[in-house]
């Protein structure tokens, strides 16, 4: 049996981070979904197949073959860690992240991330379909602009630079398109915990969830 902790979320919320520093703590496993969504719109790309082919992406998604090893991400053998970050990827993800055909064939791959003693998850759905029965279940958020300021930063330091303006408004579009979806929208769990993020820092969160965890029942 596998403990889970999920933690749901809008883009640049810090969800990322926060989930494998609280599986570090805790020894437990950490799956990153967005990750899956992203290398899958990478590998689309790729092949030349249209982000809204569900049909082919869907067969891709059936047979990706992707490791994560090491903290590097490998799609077919190729790292592609750097590769699936940028933004281009993440909007490409939320494209194809809105049709179900899509999010059932990742849903057997996820649900395997789940061993002993435990894993905590970072995503959109991972409270609401992917792991409805986890323990504990957090809503992590910050608003627009905080979040848009975090990707900046990430994204200078990766060398990509960009604009803040337009990230702030590439944030809230695809906030728009994660909330608005028909399958799976983003939204707490019923049963979630709120953690608004904006002007906490991460030491902070990890450590307020690693609480929550301890007092859980
Ligand atoms: O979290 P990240 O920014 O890497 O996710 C990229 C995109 O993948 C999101 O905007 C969302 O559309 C999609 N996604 C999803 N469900 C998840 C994780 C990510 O739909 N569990």
């Amino acid at each position: 049996m596998s403990a889970i902790i999920t933690i749901d979320g809008p883009g640049g919320s810090g969800k990322g981070t926060v989930t494998c520093l609280v599986a570090k703590q805790l020894g437990f496993r950490c799956l990153d979904s967005g990750a899956l969504y992203r290398i899958l719109a990478l590998d689309s790309i790729k092949n030349g197949i249209a982000l809204d082919n569900a049909d082919l992406i869907s067969k891709s998604a059936s047979s990706l073959d992707v490791e994560f090893f090491n903290g590097k991400v490998l799609l077919k053998g190729e790292d592609v860690t750097d590769a699936i970050r940028g933004e281009d990827i993440g909007e490409a993800a939320s494209k194809i992240a809105i049709y179900s055909l899509v999010r059932d064939e990742l849903l057997h791959f996820q649900k395997s991330f789940a061993v002993a003693p435990g894993l905590v998850a970072d995503g959109r759905d991972m409270g609401t379909q992917v792991f409805p029965q986890a323990e504990l279940k957090i809503y992590l958020t910050a608003s627009a602009e905080e979040r848009a300021k975090r990707r900046h930063k990430q994204l200078i330091a990766a060398g990509q630079g960009g604009s803040l303006r337009a990230l702030v408004k590439d944030i809230q579009a695809r906030d728009q398109r994660d909330i608005g979806r028909e399958t799976a929208p983003l939204r707490p769990a019923e049963d979630s915990i709120l953690i608004d993020s904006t002007g906490m820092t991460i030491e902070e969160v990890v450590q307020k969830i690693v609480n929550l965890w301890h007092k859980a029942p």
